[in-house]
């Protein structure tokens, strides 16, 4: 990974965000789409979606993302080529959710190269996760979250955009949740280790105001726009 060097002036940052369930990495990743204009892949979502509309891939993945597993690298390998070939992310995007096992990196390293992504690892306790996993409650028409101690809606259980009732995610039962913690320490935590030495990997603490930590995000990522 050669870093923003190596990147064409005019490109966007590609970014990939690592960390525990609960770590804020779809939170983080929303509000820097939306500040830097570039374009959010979360692979979790757009599983939820596939498994709403009853797609073969919707089929298939319900029943491993109720246990708590993770869903086959080639289901997911072949999604994320699919996505990040069209138009729209020219323009930068981020990685949310992918990759989580070795197997998935090399997949994406074979579509795009090694060099050019920042990598943030954000780093939460586990007592803290476990709270926010079982306080989240999710959109499940436009897919914003929210928390019902520390990011409530404005009017209980409606969603602030769409006012589609909220729900909490059928893994976000507190089996589940220890399950798919299991999955992340065994499966995605090396990850970490293969990234570390990449001059654009950076550790984040997530263990403070979300704010803080978009700020700092930010600061990393500098002038890449
Ligand atoms: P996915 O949806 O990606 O779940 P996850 O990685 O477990 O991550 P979460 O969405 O639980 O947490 P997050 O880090 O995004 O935190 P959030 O911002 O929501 O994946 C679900 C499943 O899909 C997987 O288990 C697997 O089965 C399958 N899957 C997906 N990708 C796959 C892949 N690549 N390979 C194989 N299978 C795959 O925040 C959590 C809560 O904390 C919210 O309530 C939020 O409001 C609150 N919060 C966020 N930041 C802060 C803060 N700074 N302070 C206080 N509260 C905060």
């Amino acid at each position: 990974m050669g870093g923003a060097k190596a990147r064409d002036a005019a490109q966007k940052p590609r970014i990939i965000f690592l960390g525990p369930p609960g770590a804020g990495k779809g939170t983080q990743a929303g509000r820097l789409a939306a500040e830097r204009g570039l374009v959010r892949i979360s692979t979790g979502d757009m599983l939820r979606q596939a498994i709403a509309e009853g797609t073969p891939l919707g089929k298939q993945a319900a029943p491993i993302m109720e246990k708590g597993q993770l869903v086959p690298d080639e289901l997911l390998i072949a999604m994320i080529r699919e996505r990040i070939a069209r138009e729209d992310c020219r323009g930068g995007y981020i990685l949310d959710g992918f990759p989580r096992t070795l197997p998935q990196v090399r997949g994406l390293e074979a579509m795009t190269g090694t060099e050019g992504f920042f990598v943030f690892d954000v780093e939460v306790p586990r007592d803290v996760l476990l709270r926010r996993l079982s306080g989240r409650r999710w959109c499940p028409k436009c897919q914003a979250t929210y928390h019902v101690q520390t990011s409530p809606p404005t009017r209980a259980g409606v969603c602030d955009w769409c006012s589609t009732a909220l729900v909490q995610r059928e893994d976000d039962k507190e089996a589940v949740v220890r399950k798919r913690l299991a999955e992340y320490d065994e499966r995605t935590e090396p990850l970490v280790a293969y990234y570390s030495d990449r001059p654009e990997f950076h550790r984040v603490n997530g263990d403070r105001p979300a704010d803080v930590v978009l700020a700092e995000l930010q600061q990393l990522l500098g002038d890449e726009r």
